[in-house]
């Protein structure tokens, strides 16, 4: 599948993105673990987390989906899970398979988990690592760090104090997950503070949870019980909304009910950084089941400012980069993107994958090892631009292809059903007609 996107005149409305992927996952894998029922409500019904649906199912536990979005999924608690029968196939979903692989190494069975190319290219010995520490058998490719993996669980997992090397909330909650079952305390300790949905859920499903300080988490081991979960929309795909109604001339976006959690908003500090305040209105009440806090974002055009984004601010906003490139060509000045070689073991290689397709549309990236200099006031010119596979790559190239010079086609889309398969229609929607059609 690849998309055609022809430039826009106009983008403006009120839109919703789809539930947040990371809170849709922990929202699968608690409510497996938990004592009694969890009801999840504004699940993301894209591939990405119905792989995570799969899994539990085959770890057999009950889901039944009572509605879109709407899912009831009977909890087993700790000791219930059950060995699969089959190879646990985890698609492109990296949540999936290292969130799954802290849960396994706690179960005394053996599961075997694969994935698709990319995710087989993925680094596993950052979860692999701890969790045989703990006491779990993680076997597999290229001494155990490559998918294929074998997995068998620890009958009681050893309590650990681990310093992880990487600010990876998958790293972070695989071991918490590991921990729920574990002979004693576990702590993580990370050099940069990653997202916290595992802590905010975890916390509401009943776990005790201490943060000493923004790096350092300890979890005591102890049962889940079920709860209502009410999945905010995802920033990560808001971003690329958020970034259409900055550089198309004129365009106002709205987007409603989008999660706003500190550690996932390190775009909206860095528009405003930019001189694009998005302005952010908390939406939602306590009346609602909601363990995330939301807002209605709104982001209209005007001059932006380029800036430079590093440390801290990186693991706020990694997965927005491919969408921050494509807003930093149009700004004024030079946007330099550091600390960030996380980005060539995503999904694709994100810092080579965005030098060499921006150039196919005329606009220079300087690549580095840990990110890129992106120069500002360049055009982009309509091209045959390739996705790789990547959901976000084929998002921000659509994006761009929004302001292009003609019509851009864009390769291999059908990724963007991982994370956000309403991406078009709602696009579409904004720009008033048929800005990007889908072609097989
Ligand atoms: C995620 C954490 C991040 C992010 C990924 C989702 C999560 O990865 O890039 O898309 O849900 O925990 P890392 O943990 O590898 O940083």
């Amino acid at each position: 599948m690849n998309f055609r996107v022809r430039p826009v005149r106009r983008l403006a409305g009120e839109c919703e993105v789809p539930g947040d992927k990371s809170i849709s996952h922990r929202a699968a894998l608690l409510g497996a673990l938990g004592e009694g029922p969890t009801e999840v409500q504004g699940y993301l019904e894209a591939e990405d987390c119905l792989r995570t649906i799969t899994a539990i199912q085959m770890l057999g536990v009950e889901v039944t989906r009572k509605g879109p979005g709407h899912y009831r999924i009977a909890g087993v608690g700790l000791d219930g899970l059950v060995e699969p029968g089959d190879v646990v196939d985890c698609g492109n979903s990296g949540t999936t398979v290292r969130l799954l692989i802290g849960v396994l190494a706690a179960q005394p069975f053996w599961t075997l988990l694969t994935g698709d190319e990319s995710l087989r290219r993925r680094p596993m010995k950052r979860v692999a690592e701890p969790l045989t520490r703990m006491g779990a058998s993680i076997v597999g490719r290229a001494e155990g760090s490559r998918l294929p993996l074998a997995v068998r669980g620890a009958e009681r997992p050893r309590a650990i104090d681990y310093a992880t090397p990487v600010a990876s909330a998958q790293v972070k909650s695989a071991i918490l997950l590991a921990g729920l079952r574990a002979d004693g305390p576990v702590t993580v300790r990370e050099p940069a503070p990653s997202r916290d949905h595992s802590e905010v859920m975890l916390r509401a499903f009943g776990a005790r949870l201490e943060r000493r300080d923004a790096c350092t988490v300890t979890l005591h081991p102890g049962p889940l019980r079920g709860v209502a979960v009410q999945v905010p929309g995802d920033i990560s795909s808001a971003a690329f909304l958020l970034v259409a109604g900055l550089i198309v001339p004129d365009a106002r976006v709205k987007i409603r009910r989008v999660g706003v959690n500190p550690t996932r908003t390190g775009l909206l500090d860095v528009l405003a950084a930019m001189g694009a305040p998005v302005s952010a209105v908390p939406q939602g009440g306590p009346a609602e089941p909601i363990t995330e806090p939301m807002a209605e974002l709104m982001a209209f055009g005007g001059s932006l400012t380029a800036t430079t984004v590093g440390g801290a601010l990186i693991p706020r906003l990694i997965d927005e980069v491919p969408a921050l490139a494509v807003l930093a060509a149009t700004a004024r000045g030079t946007t330099e993107i550091r600390d960030a070689a996380e980005l060539r073991v995503k999904e694709s290689d994100r810092i080579a994958a965005l030098a060499r397709e921006l150039a196919k549309m005329g606009v220079s990236v300087a690549e580095r090892p840990d990110g890129m200099a992106i120069p500002g006031e360049q055009r982009f010119h309509a091209a045959r631009v390739a996705s790789g596979g990547d959901h976000r790559m084929a998002m921000a190239l659509a994006v761009a292809g929004l302001v292009a010079d003609g019509e851009t086609v864009v390769e291999d889309t059908a990724c963007v059903h991982t994370s956000f398969p309403t991406f078009v229609d709602t696009v579409n929607a904004l720009a008033g007609g048929a800005a990007i059609t889908e072609e097989r």
